[in-house]
């Protein structure tokens, strides 16, 4: 999957910048991006800001008699890690509200040599359930300066998608990448050994979990998220636990903007221990693609459509970056 994704970025290259209502969902989206934070050219379209590290995930026990996926053979990975703060400004101060929500991606290396990604957010549900609708509230932000006459673009948006607003205001700042929550928010589908389906959602949970106000973070030095990182690795791991929630049968999996009830099972999957900052993590950020779809046999996407927009949004803006 990901070969093609990166060869189809090759020929989305050659198809210009422009916001042509032509172009597939996923070039219109990055314009959007660059519209709404401006181009700078070597960086991400979004979550352009981040650090890199490196660590080890070991699966628990039970985690493969959900899934036969080799990353839960009980093995120890070898894991590549990257945080990050929201938007495409590669220079955003980290206390900063649109530096909400904080990301966290991790690519776990495999023994045959491949990779399977996770690509999580500190929001506890999605604003918004397709790409049109994620390229249209980036184009509403656009659309809405200050000088804006009411009701602005945005004020329109947000009534007319009620998840939205509220989605938004689940991220709130923090003290350390260390000490938040990151979700899937997607659905994906774990296979076990008899064929057997079960639709999850993930979590990464830090040892615990400390938000600070958005007065406090706003005084924050503006690499404190990145300083802190390494400041904690120098002192020892930092260590976060895989879970999944368990969707009941009847549970949809096609709209993240809907959390499944709070009483669904969640189960433990793992630990992930970091262990040390990439000495070169502004280089190794730049040839580094993380793919909520680049799945291991075991995984499988489910019918949410944002999967391969997400997919599709990621390998153009990394053709754009690397370019
Ligand atoms: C339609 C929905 C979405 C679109 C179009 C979108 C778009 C993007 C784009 C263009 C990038 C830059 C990719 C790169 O250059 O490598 C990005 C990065 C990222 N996105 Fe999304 N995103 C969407 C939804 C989500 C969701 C649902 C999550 C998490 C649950 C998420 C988490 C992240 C993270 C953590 C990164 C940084 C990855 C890294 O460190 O390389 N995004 N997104």
């Amino acid at each position: 999957m990901q070969k093609a994704l990166v060869a189809s970025a090759a020929l989305i290259l050659g198809m210009g910048f422009s916001l042509a209502d032509d172009q597939p969902v996923t070039v219109q989206i990055v314009d959007a991006l660059n519209k709404v934070y401006g181009v700078h050219p070597g960086f991400r379209a979004n979550h352009a800001k981040g650090i890199v590290a490196e660590g080890t995930f070991q699966a628990a026990p039970g985690a493969s008699d959900l899934s036969i996926a080799a990353i839960f053979d009980g093995s120890t990975i070898p894991v590549t890690v990257r945080f990050s703060d929201s938007g495409g400004v590669p220079n955003i101060p980290d206390g900063s509200k649109i530096a909400l929500p904080h990301g966290m991606a991790i690519k776990y290396h495999l023994k045959d040599g491949s990779e399977t990604d996770m690509v999580l957010v500190s929001l506890k549900f999605f604003p918004i359930a397709t790409g049109e609708d994620f390229r249209d509230l980036l184009l509403a932000i656009a659309a809405s300066p200050p000088s804006a006459p009411h009701p602005t673009q945005l004020e329109l948006f947000f009534k007319s998608h009620p998840a939205a607003l509220p989605a938004l205001a689940t991220a709130l700042p923090i003290d350390s990448f260390a000490d938040e929550q990151y979700n899937g928010l997607d659905a994906f589908v774990f296979v076990d050994k008899s064929g057997k389906k079960q639709a999850v959602r993930y979590i990464m949970a830090p040892e615990k979990i400390v938000h600070i106000g958005a007065d406090e973070a706003a005084k924050e030095p503006p690499d404190y998220l990145l300083n802190d990182l390494a400041a904690r690795l120098s002192k020892g791991p930092v260590v976060f636990h895989l879970k999944a929630q368990l969707a009941d049968p009847g549970d949809q999996t096609k709209d993240p903007t809907e959390p499944w009830a709070a009483d669904r099972k969640v189960v433990e999957l793992g630990m992930l221990t970091i262990t040390k900052v990439d000495p070169d993590s502004l280089n190794a950020q730049k040839k580094l693609l993380f793919l909520p779809g680049a799945l291991t046999s075991g995984i499988e996407e489910s019918d949410d459509p944002l999967i391969d927009v997400r997919d599709g949004a990621y390998v153009v803006s990394y053709g754009r970056r690397s370019q």
